[in-house]
């Protein structure tokens, strides 16, 4: 049996974007339109409320983003949707990355007033890589911003690739009057009325409609119209095929805070989204998302999500076959049986059984301390091993101590935990007389920041953080005995391991490494862990 309609059915993409391009508000009004949340307020009335779902740590409500990723699940014409939410810091995490190999597809929000900006340019960039595809919504409608063919221009520049603008704005700002729908051939116009909590209207008209012509400035629906001609003749035709390979970004317009353009843009993106992609393993080459056999890898795991549950939660993307609650499965890391059971699905903090799931589908184990790690593959029948996750090599360090001797145990288990998580990274370093101390290992800044506030929040332990500005680059070594046990060391390296008892070392500088591979020539040095 295979479990098509399922896997056609399944939508399962994540939003990247810089911060305050409105990734919350977009988010909230997805779940609004797909009937998941009843009391969607504008953004401003619900930050002093209570939060959006996606949105739960009280670090990222001080500082008004969001670090760490959820999962939201809803229901939109037939379609079951599920959107990962991904963090929209300045900093690039490696769960960011994680997350995105998770997605079959992506949504890029872009600021209509500010265009492409810098870690929108970073999360396109890992899209584009593997081959991710991305449409594009450019929000802010409603208010004044630059011109759209100049924000088209500057999506196809920057990321060479292709647009095609399914719809397109009339007048901005002030006078912003709706959106013509290209495919269709209608305009729907734009009510400044009261928004948020409900779905707004649709007008449609006519583009040569009298009424419109009255509606705006002479100029603005000449502009318009001009606009449409260029698009026609000079822009590109539209090819399904190019979206899905990531060569073409389709293109919306539309206005989070007031609800337009969203159902519109739910209405085609969905269709043209791809369904559950097969994914790649090691021994097999590729696994169909609809084959019988079930499959699926932990691509996050997040500790004290719920602070009244206090338990750790291994997020696991069904990649084929069918998830029932309780089955057994091969944990393949270990090669052992194991039972699948405490399964959940998440929505923000609320949680709830998970009994049934299909390619694309998340699911999140609780009471899992120990049994899963990143990366880690199960499935039933054959034998398969997922892709190796991606780690990213840390640049920036940092000394971290507890002070208070009494909470060494709550300070110990903390580390460990958010290192399981993959929340970052943890070395020792050795000093001259072979002393070692505890180092954290991070891909950007925010990590240590959010560490320190976990420790503190979530296990009772203030720690002092002392930045290694000296260490710019660490590297793994392999190689022989011989070869380990005789390195020739420089001043500006210094021996260090990892919690597995790897053997590494941190660099002053770029040079130190250089000089240090040109020094070892029989020493192999590992940007990330080696895997084997
Ligand atoms: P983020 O998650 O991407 O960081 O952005 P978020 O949704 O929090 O939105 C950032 C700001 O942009 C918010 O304003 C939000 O209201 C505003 N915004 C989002 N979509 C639209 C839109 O379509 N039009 C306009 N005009 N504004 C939009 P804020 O002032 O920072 O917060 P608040 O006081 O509104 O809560």
């Amino acid at each position: 049996m295979r479990y098509t309609d399922e896997v056609q059915k399944r939508r399962t993409f994540a939003i990247i974007s810089h911060p305050d391009a409105g990734k919350t508000t977009l988010t909230e009004k997805f779940l609004l339109y797909g009937g998941a949340v009843k009391l969607a307020g504008s953004v401003a009335a619900k930050k002093r409320q209570r939060q959006t779902a996606s949105d739960w740590m009280e670090l990222e409500h001080q500082r008004g983003i969001s670090i760490s990723s959820t999962v939201l699940n809803f229901e939109y014409n037939g379609f079951t949707v599920n959107l990962l939410d991904t963090p929209g810091h300045q900093d690039f995490s490696e769960d960011t990355y994680r997350t995105l190999m998770a997605a079959d597809s992506v949504i890029m929000l872009i600021d209509n007033a500010k265009g492409v900006e810098t870690q929108t340019r970073k999360l396109f960039e890992v899209c584009k890589l593997r081959g991710i595809p991305v449409v594009t919504f450019i929000n802010k409608l409603d208010r004044f911003g630059r011109e759209p063919l100049e924000l088209l221009d500057e999506i196809e520049k920057t990321f060479g690739i292709q647009t095609y603008a399914f719809n397109w704005p009339i007048g901005s700002g002030p006078s912003f009057q709706g959106v013509y729908d290209r495919m269709k051939r209608e305009l729907h116009l734009f009510q400044r009325t009261e928004h948020g909590s409900y779905k707004a209207p649709v007008e449609v008209k006519d583009v040569h409609d009298p009424a419109l012509a009255e509606m705006t400035s002479p100029m603005e629906y000449q502009q318009f119209l001009e606009e449409l001609e260029i698009l026609d003749v000079a822009g590109n035709e539209f090819s399904r095929e190019d979206y899905l390979a990531g060569k073409m970004s389709p293109v919306f317009f539309g206005s989070a805070m007031t609800n337009f353009g969203i159902q519109l843009f739910l209405d085609t993106f969905l269709p043209l989204a791809p369904p559950p992609t097969p994914r790649l393993c090691e021994e097999n080459g590729v696994v169909e998302p609809d084959q019988e056999e079930f499959s699926g890898y932990v691509f996050k795991i997040q500790a004290n999500m719920d602070p009244q549950h206090r338990d750790c939660i291994a997020f696991l993307r069904v990649c084929s076959g069918r998830f029932e609650r309780d089955m057994s499965v091969k944990h393949v890391r270990t090669g052992r049986t194991i039972r699948l059971s405490h399964s959940h699905k998440l929505f923000g903090q609320e949680r709830e059984t998970f009994n049934e799931g299909f390619a694309g589908d998340v699911v999140g184990f609780s009471s899992n301390q120990g049994l899963f790690s990143i990366g880690d593959t199960v499935c039933t029948g054959k034998t398969i091993r997922y892709e190796a996750v991606p780690t990213f090599s840390p640049e920036v360090f940092a000394l971290l101590r507890n002070p208070n001797t009494a909470k060494y145990k709550q300070f110990t288990k903390g580390i460990q935990q958010l290192a399981l998580e993959g929340a970052i990274q943890i070395l020792h370093l050795f000093d001259a007389i072979g002393q070692r101390s505890l180092v954290l290992a991070a891909v950007g800044q925010l990590q240590f920041e959010v560490v320190q506030y976990r420790l503190e929040a979530e296990y009772g332990v203030e720690t002092v953080l002392d930045p290694l500005p000296e260490y710019t680059h660490a590297r793994w070594l392999t190689g022989s005995k011989d070869a380990l046990e005789n390195i020739n060391w420089i001043v500006n390296a210094r021996r260090a391991e990892d919690t597995q008892g790897r053997p590494m070392t941190l660099f002053k500088g770029e040079w130190a490494l250089n000089y240090m591979l040109e020094q070892n020539p029989n020493v192999q040095f590992h940007p990330t862990p080696p895997v084997h």
